[in-house]
């Protein structure tokens, strides 16, 4: 089987957003708990941070993190989390049926923001509270000094505003299973008027309105119109939300999902161009995709718990889905999608970052490791920055409940004229046979192959543990060659590559 690719130096879809390898971080299970946060571990640093924990984020080179949640955001209290640690008070947490004990708050995860080199992007909570309370916390975070909240974050340890630019206006507010959920006039309504008033406080500020927490809810997509009528004029980012499954173990299906998120994206894009024009707006609206994954291995294991039968345990192990190497192909799918949407989704969050339902895993007291979708995502974000290129791709393709002629090569490439790299990434869906692909570059001076990395396991259920942490890992690729403007590299079935040219 053959697949033709032609990649033209003139023919662009935009600069990509950095952002759009960013990640996402809740109050959840063992995510911050054992995840980012466990002081009595070999590796902790001065604050009880996870020195293997840091270094594998930092690898990541993860733009921005989005915290505190999440379904968490929606009942928290913000002040809880600030001030002596032996003073904070024991809540419960109604969206995961858990106690949080927040001896990690937002100057704890600041402080781990600048370890690992990463913007914070903060969620202000519009399910049980609203406009008081989100410019009561964003004076804390970011006012100088010299007021009621910036004199109390001051007082507890932190002089510099920390100038988040970053803010979410709650989280799934479209949701049932949301404290506070709302239709969606009610939080176009709550949701202007909170942007307004941190408008009043800062201009400057990207706002992050909610959008639908899936394309299957029954509000979408009158949602996203609907509530962008309300706030268009306020708001810089509407977010959008989608996690996949492979509910029924039909892999060819699971990975045309990939169809099903362009279509999202397609959609709530042509949204934002019909509430723009009915404004007779000049101002650009785009997507925050806050967050993504695959999520499903672990829903079985986690139904006492969140179905109150488990009692209110502190940082209990939910959503820690262990994942194969099926898994790598999805992922690599997604972040295709989103570097082809490079001129719509400006930010993107993997969810979440470590342990629950995360590329990192740890164990208590143990080690940390990367788990099998570690690898697409850190090679996206290490080497998928630039300009993404608007490919004339051609491959055979097949048919899924997502799509009518799903290529079975799905690829994207970016451009990246600071040090003069093309950056190829290549998925092959089919189930058994390899895939001759020939890329015909373009208005490219000559090129040489300067890394090609392969992903392929004779097993599509293999996994990563603790004991045995490199089972799914890239390996050095040997058969990708540039013969004069003509790069060709063979796609064994089911595999992810990536192949980079100096040019
Ligand atoms: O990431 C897990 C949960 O998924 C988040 O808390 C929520 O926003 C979404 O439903």
């Amino acid at each position: 089987m053959k697949a033709s690719v032609i990649a033209n130096k003139d023919y662009t879809i935009a600069k990509i957003d950095d952002r759009v390898y960013g990640a996402f971080l809740e109050h959840l299970g063992r995510a911050v708990y054992e995840g980012i946060y466990e002081p009595d571990h070999p590796s902790a640093d001065t604050n009880g941070m996870r020195g293997d924990v840091i270094d594998l984020v930092k690898k990541l080179n993860v733009p921005v993190v989005r915290y505190p949640g999440g379904n968490f955001v929606s009942a928290y209290n913000w002040e809880d989390g600030i001030g002596p640690r032996e003073e904070r008070p024991v809540r419960l947490d109604l969206a995961w049926h858990t106690s949080e004990s927040n001896a990690v708050g937002v100057h704890e995860f600041a402080d781990w923001c600048a370890s690992v080199g990463t913007e914070m992007m903060l969620a202000v909570n519009l399910g049980s509270r609203g406009v008081d309370d989100a410019r009561n916390f964003l004076e804390y975070v970011n006012h100088p000094g010299g007021s009621y909240w910036s004199d109390l974050r001051i007082k507890n340890g932190r002089k510099e505003p920390w100038n988040v630019k970053m803010w979410c206006l709650g989280n799934e507010m479209d949701g049932p299973w949301q404290v506070g959920h709302k239709d969606a006039d009610e939080y176009g309504k709550l949701a202007a008027n909170t942007a307004r008033a941190m408008r009043m406080f800062d201009q400057s500020l990207e706002l992050i309105v909610c959008g639908s927490s899936n394309s299957d809810m029954p509000s979408y997509p009158d949602w996203e119109r609907i509530v962008l009528e309300h706030t268009y004029d306020h708001v810089d980012h509407i977010s959008l939300h989608m996690y996949f499954a492979n509910r029924d173990d039909n892999t060819p299906n699971y990975l045309g999902l990939a169809e099903k998120l362009d279509t999202y994206i397609e959609t709530v894009a042509a949204t934002i161009k019909q509430v723009k024009a009915k404004k007779k707006s000049k101002k650009d609206v785009y997507i925050s995709f806050d967050e993504w994954n695959v999520w499903y291995h672990s829903n079985k294991k986690d139904r006492e718990i969140l179905d109150g039968n488990g009692g209110w345990p502190h940082a209990p192990g939910l959503l820690e889905d262990i994942y194969n190497f099926e898994d790598v192909l999805m992922v690599g799918l997604i972040l295709n999608t989103f570097i082809r949407r490079s001129d719509v989704v400006k930010i993107a969050c993997i969810a979440q970052l470590v342990n629950v339902i995360a590329p990192i895993m740890t164990e208590k007291g143990g080690p940390a490791w990367a788990q099998t979708i570690y690898y697409p995502y850190y090679f996206a974000s290490a080497f998928g920055r630039g300009t993404a290129l608007q490919l004339v791709a051609n491959s055979p393709g097949y048919e899924t409940p997502h799509g009518k002629n799903t290529a079975f090569v799905d690829v994207s490439g970016v451009h990246n004229e600071d040090d003069g790299t093309l950056s190829f990434f290549l998925v092959n869906r089919h189930t058994s046979e390899s895939i001759e692909t020939k890329v015909s570059l373009q208005g490219f001076a000559e090129a040489s192959i300067i890394d090609h990395q392969v992903m392929t396991h004779p097993d599509l259920k293999a996994v990563n543990t603790a004991g045995n942490q490199e089972e799914v890992a890239p390996k050095k690729g040997t058969g990708a060659k540039v013969n004069g403007d003509r790069l060709s590299v063979v796609l064994p079935p089911y595999s992810y590559q990536m192949v980079r040219v100096k040019i």
